[in-house]
């Protein structure tokens, strides 16, 4: 019997690429905020749901297998990753298992339920795993400009596509497992129609403070502001993931706690931590300003680097490391997780005296359409990208006087 079943799983297994193939085909399907409510509010269908999952993940999950295929071998190899891409092949072939399995036996329908969540508990690991594959290729192979684009390219879309199968799972998940919420009763899954975004900020704020005052002894305080055009007085609120938006928060906020402490080493006074939030027609808008001393603006865009970020390896177990700061994913995947729904995080610094971290959300649900990945011949283009001259000037490092001498003779 154990025999069959291992022959039956390798001819399942075997099939795999073909199966990758034919899903790739499809472009995923982006949901909007107003669709994702619309679906697990009074009508929510479980079977219409399932019909939905059933087709989607595989097409969501197969697009982005295309491209963990392309990383260069050396990446691909490592066991990190091979353990992550195993991950993925079991994780779609227990979807596919469904395929022939009618969405009206109720059974079924639980059965369905059990393997999310079964996948999702499968895929906790994936962001510090793949770190861990770019760490061990990085210390194995160094690292060149061109592999180093490839794997934010890569990584970015991959954690993209991450965040997007979590949500769709959880949003099932949520919905149908027959309970509601005790905590939050009026939230859609995970979605809050009237998240308040000013109580997010608090919460976020609250939590980095726990972490700060443990480590420093101290924090910086919070003033925040809010600037309601559209209701006049009153509390911010859009549809949204809390837990989305709570994460992007918590990360900023330990950012300008751990800037703002480390620059005011030498005197008693801690400037606050400035958030303004802001809605208008089209955005919301939520700045948080520190003056943490800054960061050169050469340096900006290696804060988002999966690559730079990871330089030196994370060492297990060493923990006189600040505890407000990680390995350095903090900004990418909060970056991720605004773009996800449209929004976006920039960083603005002024050396010497601080940062403005702005995230940029959209106002309305019906603009908020998840963002997503999707394999194609523009994609496949990134990866096949090699070392091109530039096409602007390297300043010479020869001293100008003695190329002007070279010139004249
Ligand atoms: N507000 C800020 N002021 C100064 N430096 C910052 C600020 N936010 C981020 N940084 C710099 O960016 C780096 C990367 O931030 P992040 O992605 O959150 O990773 P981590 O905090 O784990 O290092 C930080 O280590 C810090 O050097
Ligand atoms: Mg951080």
């Amino acid at each position: 019997m154990k025999f069959v079943r291992f022959l039956m799983k390798n001819a399942a297994l075997a099939n795999v690429p073909k199966h990758i193939d034919h899903f790739s085909k499809f472009s995923p399907s982006p949901l909007s905020m107003k669709q994702f409510i619309d679906f697990g509010s009074t009508n929510a269908c479980e079977r219409t749901s399932f019909a939905f999952l059933r087709q989607e993940l595989p097409v969501r999950l197969s697009n982005i297998m295309k491209e963990i295929n392309l990383l260069p071998d050396r990446l691909l190899t490592t066991p990190s990753v091979q353990l992550v891409h195993s991950w993925y092949v079991q994780s779609l072939m227990e979807i596919l298992d469904f395929l022939d399995k009618s969405p009206g036996d109720h059974r079924v329908l639980g059965e369905f339920v059990d393997t999310l969540v079964t996948i999702r508990n499968r895929h906790n690991d994936v962001v510090p795993t793949m770190a861990q594959g770019v760490i061990e290729y990085k210390e194995a192979f160094g690292q060149d400009p061109v592999t180093s684009q490839n794997i934010q390219y890569f990584l970015d879309r991959f954690y993209m596509s991450r965040i997007s199968i979590r949500m769709l799972i959880n949003q099932h998940t949520l919905i149908f497992d027959g309970t509601t919420n005790p905590l939050h009763p009026n939230t859609i899954g995970c979605i809050d129609p009237h998240c308040e975004v000013a109580e997010v900020v608090r919460d976020a704020y609250e939590s980095a403070k726990l972490l700060c005052d443990q480590y420093y002894f101290g924090s910086p305080g919070l003033e925040l502001q809010e600037l309601n055009t559209n209701q006049k007085g009153q509390a911010i609120n859009m549809v949204y993931v809390p837990s989305h938006l709570y994460h992007m928060l918590f990360e900023l906020f330990k950012n300008a706690m751990r800037a703002t402490i480390e620059n005011h080493e030498a005197s008693s006074f801690l400037p606050p931590i400035q958030v303004m939030v802001a809605i208008g027609g089209e955005d919301l808008t939520i700045k948080m300003s520190d003056q943490g001393g800054g960061v050169p603006f050469r340096k900006i865009e290696r804060l988002f680097s999966y690559m730079y970020s990871t330089a030196p390896a994370p060492q297990i177990g060493r923990h006189e490391m600040a505890p407000l700061a990680g390995f350095g994913y903090g900004l990418p995947i909060s970056r991720l997780y605004a773009q996800y729904f449209q929004g976006d995080l920039q960083l603005y610094s002024m050396e010497g005296y601080g940062t403005d971290a702005v995230l940029h959300m959209k106002a309305l649900s019906t603009d908020s359409v998840e963002k997503l990945p999707v394999y194609n011949k523009t994609a496949l283009k990134h990866y096949k990208m090699s070392q091109e001259a530039d096409d602007w000037c390297v300043p010479s490092k020869e001293p100008l006087n003695l190329a002007i001498n070279r010139l004249a003779k």
